[in-house]
């Protein structure tokens, strides 16, 4: 009895956290939510889906709303005027009144249609997605979620291919595509209902081509923010779907995000998985048009944890944090194997060969162990470190990028607490790294932006402001083993363009304004 009245604690969502649901009750169409405290003002905003005729992405966009004075913990609100066929989309808000603070939820999608009776009834349709993966210069992969379970398939190049599964959540791989312009949809069917996306388009780069792809990290969110839309399940959903935006005024072939996408810490899994759908809905319909390369960071290893008197740590598999991670995601498989019994590797740590560069990925936060000291699991363990020296040594692209959460050199308030905790563990990547010269090393974790050579004459890139809080502490000292270039505390990101041998580094405000730059190699 304990361990239900337990489980069922673990599994409620926190006062700021809600997912909706559509009701429909005698041919009328509701938007029910429950909120964990006694909620107010509940709103329901609403519309139709704009998409355009042609491919491109668009903003998100309401032209009504429904609201009521209520107090209570369930709140369903009746939409007007909802037609058969046509697809909608909705966030709610409510008040907390407890915390006294609004909040709001993700993004959602439905879409009514009629029964042979002419009843209303809820018709199949894409919640979260298509989200665009990439894994090769010619191997990409389409991820989303159903509202029913569901057949899919993806029409692309006049083909038609399926993950042959009946599911709510499917992972379609594109395998051997050529260079060039795509154009694809996505088709579910279930039951009796069929569902057409409209067309998405990308493009696919040649083996040994030039490059220009995006960098940013720490896209979580924090409580301190006065607007919700900048604190959604744990993601600033506002200054995430704005870098998306630049992403694609800026024309990259893809965007890696350097972890803290979420901001984690949480012991219910649901309430984990609700924070990464909502971090990939936020990017949406960018991540529809460009693929992202996900790093995962100290607060998405801690989603889910448990804890044990001081400690929080890893749960084990298959409920670990990694697991989570690999569930929600579509990413390389190519990263070690794990010990039996510990958290998969699978998806977390990965390399991407592409155009003509490598991307590696590392995970410092596997096994997330936290004391009251701080992190007690070791950045960079034998088996990636190993992993990675084989990875190096087959490398046969012209250009190398690594990216990992933590930086090797720290600059503000998380000096001694990131991979300079353990000099001996930076000093084995570190050398190992500098035999291979990376063009750049890319990390976040500080809430900043800071480009520095370390030792071995590595380019050590932070770039944490994607959507975390700003500190408010300032960068006093500089540690003697590196040499800072430049340094900013505004949203920024970064743009890498490879051209043949040579790579560049161009670092942008969300205005677009020049922060910095610098030839890399
Ligand atoms: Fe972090």
């Amino acid at each position: 009895m304990k361990a239900i009245i337990l489980l069922l604690l673990l599994g409620q969502l926190p006062y700021n956290a809600v997912k909706p649901k559509i009701e429909i009750r005698h041919d009328s169409v509701f938007v029910t939510f429950r909120t964990a405290n006694f909620s107010t003002d509940p709103n329901v905003f609403y519309g139709e889906v704009p998409y355009p005729e042609t491919p491109r992405p668009f903003l998100l966009d309401y032209d009504r709303n429904v609201w009521s004075k209520n107090v209570d913990t369930l709140h369903s609100l009746y939409l007007r005027d909802i037609k058969p066929g046509k697809l909608y989309h909705y966030q709610v808000s409510y008040i907390d009144t407890v915390r006294k603070i609004e909040c709001a939820s993700r993004e959602y999608f439905f879409r009514v249609i009629q029964d042979k009776d002419g009843h209303l009834k809820e018709g199949v349709v894409i919640t979260d997605g298509p989200y665009l993966s990439i894994f090769s210069s010619t191997d990409y992969g389409i991820f989303f979620w159903t509202n029913h379970e569901s057949k899919a398939w993806v029409e692309i190049d006049n083909k038609k291919i399926s993950d042959n599964t009946v599911s709510r959540k499917h992972e379609i791989y594109l395998k051997d595509l050529n260079g060039g312009e795509k154009k694809y949809r996505v088709i579910v069917i279930s039951g009796v209902d069929t569902f057409y996306t409209p067309t998405f388009k990308f493009h696919v780069k040649k083996n040994g081509a030039d490059l220009k792809f995006l960098v940013a990290g720490d896209s979580r969110a924090s409580w301190r923010y006065p607007a919700a839309s900048y604190r959604i399940n744990g993601v600033n959903f506002d200054i995430l779907r704005l870098l998306m935006l630049n992403a694609y005024r800026e024309g990259v072939d893809f965007v890696i995000l350097l972890g803290d996408l979420i901001s984690g810490v949480t012991q219910s899994r649901e309430y984990g998985e609700l924070q990464y759908r909502t971090y990939l809905n936020a990017m949406w319909p960018f991540d529809a048009f460009i693929p992202v390369l996900h790093v995962p960071g100290n607060h998405d290893m801690t989603a889910p944890y448990i804890k044990k008197g001081d400690i929080r740590i890893d749960p084990e598999p298959p409920n670990s944090a990694e697991d989570l991670w690999k569930e929600v995601f579509m990413l390389p498989e190519n990263g070690p194997k794990a010990k039996d019994g510990k958290p998969p590797y699978k998806e977390n740590v990965y390399y991407v060969d592409v155009g003509n560069a490598k991307i590696v990925v590392l995970n410092v936060d596997y096994n997330y162990t936290r004391g009251k000291g701080g992190k007690l699991s070791p950045a960079l363990d034998k088996t990636q470190l190993e992993w990675l020296k084989k990875i190096l040594k087959d490398n046969k692209k012209e250009h190398l990028f690594v990216c990992f959460h933590e930086p090797a050199y720290p600059l503000g308030p998380h000096i001694g607490s990131s991979l300079d905790a353990r000099l001996n563990e930076r000093r084995l990547i570190w050398n190992l790294l500098s035999r291979y010269s990376p063009d750049a090393v890319f990390v976040a974790h500080e809430h900043f932006y800071a480009r520095m050579l370390t030792p071995g004459n590595i380019w050590q890139v932070i770039t944490g402001r994607a959507g975390a809080p700003l500190y408010t502490t300032d960068v006093t000292k500089i540690p003697e083993d590196i040499k800072l270039f430049k340094f900013s505390k505004e949203f920024h990101y970064c743009l890498i363009e490879t051209e043949n041998n040579k790579s560049y580094l161009t670092t942008k405000t969300f205005t677009g304004d020049t922060l910095d730059s610098c030839k890399l190699r």
